[in-house]
């Protein structure tokens, strides 16, 4: 079983004709509000990949958490591990875009900052389950439920999405790390390495120091990936039309990737499969709904392009 140790919010999304300059106000002339948060994003994305999967979480006692738990147990994600806070409110983001499908999003923590490692104990985090985490959710609760995880031998991927400093150690119970180029540009000042290497040398020098798999998300550009010794692949994104909506496209490319490695599929295949579906959910609106399945997913791996050894 995979068990996502992220957060849940609800996202409150516009789209504008362009982003408001320092002290304007401009219209939008619409808005919906849809579940989301990286962690129930990528619990999704995998469970719709195959996986069975588990989010623990911490929503507020209200309407939009009861929503979003709902949704999630549509999906099949076990839900059992969300606790319900009586002194916050569900998380909440809002996600803002442009016609370009650029996006920017403000999270409100809410319920998020009260989420406890206790909620993902030993018994859950063994060496047959994965734990697939985010930076959403506080950094020491983070800490505790990756160390349970790595002491038990179970496979540890952080999504170090936002780009928030963590300490060294923390990094060394990591088995697979996922950045998009701007994360790994911070990480990599973080970590006293050159940021203005190309990504590839970045991703080679994490990697390394890191001692596990770096993956380096580059939306249209596919993505890169390196172990700790030394192999790598570039891999192309998908051709598509028209991108109707990239925001949350990364969730689903960590989602599908854990199911899939979980799932006992290669390194490669399981990089390939998460591009491939995170370029499907960019050809619909939303985060959470536009997600892929399995079938579709191993539809479009037909005609995906192939990975190129680096
Ligand atoms: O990655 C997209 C997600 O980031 C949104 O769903 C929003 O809730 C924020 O967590």
């Amino acid at each position: 079983m995979i068990i996502v140790f992220g957060s849940i919010n609800m996202d409150v999304n516009m789209t504008v004709k362009r982003f408001p300059e320092d002290g304007e106000t401009i219209l939008a002339p619409s808005y919906t509000s849809t579940p989301g948060g990286k962690g129930a994003n990528q619990a999704l994305a995998a469970a719709r990949a195959g996986s069975k999967t588990a989010i623990v979480g911490c929503v507020g006692d209200d309407g939009p958490g009861l929503r979003i738990l709902n949704k999630l147990k549509r999906n099949e994600v076990i839900t059992s591990g969300v606790a319900k806070s009586d002194d916050y409110p569900t998380g909440m983001a809002t996600v803002v875009k442009d016609r370009s499908g650029g996006n920017r999003i403000i999270m409100a923590s809410g319920a998020n900052v009260a989420v406890s490692a206790d909620q993902a104990p030993a018994e859950i985090l063994h060496s047959k389950n994965l734990l697939l985490t985010q930076m959403e959710v506080p950094l020491e609760q983070n800490a505790i439920a990756m160390k349970t995880a790595h002491d038990n031998g179970a496979k540890v991927i952080l999504n170090l999405a936002p780009a928030l400093t963590i300490p060294k150690e923390m990094l060394s119970l990591v088995d697979y790390l996922i950045v998009n180029q701007i994360e790994a540009k911070q990480l990599a000042k973080n970590l006293k390495l050159d940021p203005k290497k190309d990504t590839v040398k970045l991703a080679q020098a994490m990697a390394k120091q890191g001692k596990l798999t770096c993956i380096v998300t580059m939306g249209a550009e596919g993505i890169i990936a390196v172990t700790a010794e030394g192999k790598g692949w570039q891999i192309p994104s998908m051709d598509l039309e028209k991108v109707a909506d990239t925001t949350g496209a990364g969730d689903c490319f960590c989602g599908t990737f854990a199911a899939c490695l979980h799932e006992g599929r290669s390194l490669e295949t399981a990089l390939k499969m998460a591009t491939v579906a995170s370029g499907l959910s960019c050809l619909k609106e939303g985060t959470q709904s536009s997600y892929p399945y399995l079938a579709e997913i191993e539809d479009a791996m037909k005609t995906a392009a192939a990975a190129k050894k680096i």
